[in-house]
């Protein structure tokens, strides 16, 4: 795991729209796994900020969730969500735009697909992340077993909180489950880029880069891919190499 510290959260968001132009310059045909939640929000806001730069016509983009329960056109589901801070500013070509459907009747039949879908693509070459206070990575959440694949998956009532701003503020708006690529669906990706920021991430990292690997903290699972960076803002790096 290749670590770098930035002063500021609009440091790393920076930094993390530079890398996306390099990486689209140099391969503009590259399969994106993007992220949702707060963390992305502003390296989407520069990104967009630079896009004369780079055009991702023949980019190819895999989200790696979305709620169960909740269409494309839902105001909370990640699909929105994607296209307020992404798509709707760069020239990402719609059919290109890879995305679970939460509300698909079959949900298991839905997951296949979106396996499919990415291997049909070729696989993740950049696979952006944030992660979860719980140390979730997508919404493979803490338990005694992770999926390997993309799949169903209950939501843990931390989780509904970190996530309820976009359900009016009451985390029993947000939906119980969701959609999710699985652990090898992640660690399958070329290359990984982690952000995180704020304190209220320092205690997670240091247990993902410095702890033992342990299904009760997926992101610990990054340890063994070859190509990880993980980019932080001083307040989330706070507590590394002091253990
Ligand atoms: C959600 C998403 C994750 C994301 C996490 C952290 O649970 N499914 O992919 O990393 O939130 O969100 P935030 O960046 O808002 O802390």
């Amino acid at each position: 795991m290749r670590i770098e510290v930035f002063r500021t959260a609009e440091d790393v968001a920076a930094a993390v729209a530079e890398l996306l132009i390099t990486e689209v310059q140099r391969d503009p045909a590259i399969v994106l796994g993007l992220p949702t939640g707060r963390t992305p929000v502003l390296s989407y806001e520069r990104l967009v900020a630079k896009r004369h730069r780079v055009s991702f016509r023949q980019v190819r983009t895999f989200n790696l969730d979305e709620f169960v329960g909740l269409g494309a056109d839902h105001p909370g589901s990640y699909r929105r969500f994607m296209e307020r801070h992404l798509f709707a500013h760069v020239d990402v070509l719609p059919a290109h735009i890879g995305f679970l459907d939460g509300a698909a009747a079959d949900t298991q039949a839905e997951c296949e697909r979106y396996e499919r879908a990415i291997a049909g693509a070729g696989g993740i070459g950049l696979q952006l992340l944030g992660i979860g206070n719980n140390g979730h990575i997508g919404f493979n959440e803490p338990a005694p077993e992770l999926a390997a694949r993309t799949h169903r998956v209950v939501l843990l009532p931390e989780t509904r909180r970190a996530n309820a701003a976009d359900f009016g503020g009451d985390p029993d708006q947000v939906p119980r489950e969701a959609l999710s690529m699985g652990m090898a669906t992640i660690l399958h990706a070329r290359r990984i880029v982690l952000l995180a920021t704020g304190a209220g991430k320092a205690a997670c990292v240091q247990r993902m880069a410095e702890g033992s690997l342990t299904t009760m903290l997926p992101a610990s699972f990054l340890q063994v891919h070859p190509n990880v960076d993980v980019l932080l803002d001083e307040p989330a790096a706070a507590r590394l190499g002091r253990r």
